[in-house]
């Protein structure tokens, strides 16, 4: 309960920063943690961290808490998520700079990225400096994994040469919510004379 107060809490204070006055459910964690394969070689990436909600749900289906790596920007969630998840790396800062704080850990290569960042409302740029440093790490299959609780992609696709689909809708969770997956289609090779 502690954690939820803490979260409306810093909602009420910068409701545009944290997005969402309560912490995602059990199933919103399950809904977007299934579609991650747990045994890929690399780590994960997750963009806001928040209480955890989605970090348990993908330790549960089985990626090792080594491999986790966790990106959050308000310092006092960043303590919570270290308490609850002892074995996973929780590192404090804006996504924005997600390969510096990756390769301040040696991570250099990632399997997933699963987020929930309130990326809809960022500007452009900042949308799509995320998302290419992102599939530098991936490579071009993603898949990047993103949560919203609108009726339309929170990334725009097609402008930043990305193809993106719904895949899952949660009801079970205030507000129901979406999860798109996006991946980067290969560029075409040259064709050898
Ligand atoms: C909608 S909440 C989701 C929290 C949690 N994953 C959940 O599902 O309950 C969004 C989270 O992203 C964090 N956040 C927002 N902008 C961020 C940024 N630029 N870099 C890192 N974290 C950010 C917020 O602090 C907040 O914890």
């Amino acid at each position: 309960m502690g954690d939820r107060l803490l979260f409306l809490k810093l909602w009420w204070r910068a409701p545009l920063k944290i997005a969402a006055w309560s912490p995602s459910s059990a199933a919103m964690g399950r809904g977007i943690a299934q579609h991650v394969d747990p045994r890929s070689p690399y780590p994960v990436l997750e963009l806001g961290g928040g209480t955890g909600s989605v970090t348990q749900a993908l330790l549960e289906i089985g990626v090792a808490p080594s491999r986790l790596y966790v990106i959050e920007r308000e310092p006092a969630l960043c303590e919570v998520l270290r308490r609850r998840f002892p074995g996973v790396t929780v590192m404090e800062g804006d996504a924005a700079h997600l390969r510096a704080l990756l390769a301040a850990h040696e991570v250099f290569r990632l399997s997933a990225v699963v987020s929930t960042l309130p990326i809809i409302w960022f500007a452009p740029e900042n949308k799509r400096h995320i998302i290419e440093q992102a599939f530098d790490l991936m490579g071009d299959g993603g898949p990047f994994l993103q949560l919203t609780n609108q009726f339309r992609s929170p990334i725009e696709a097609k402008r930043l040469g990305l193809r993106g689909r719904m895949i899952e809708f949660v009801w079970r969770n205030l507000p129901p919510s979406f999860v798109w997956r996006y991946e980067r289609p290969e560029a075409p090779s040259a064709t050898l004379a």
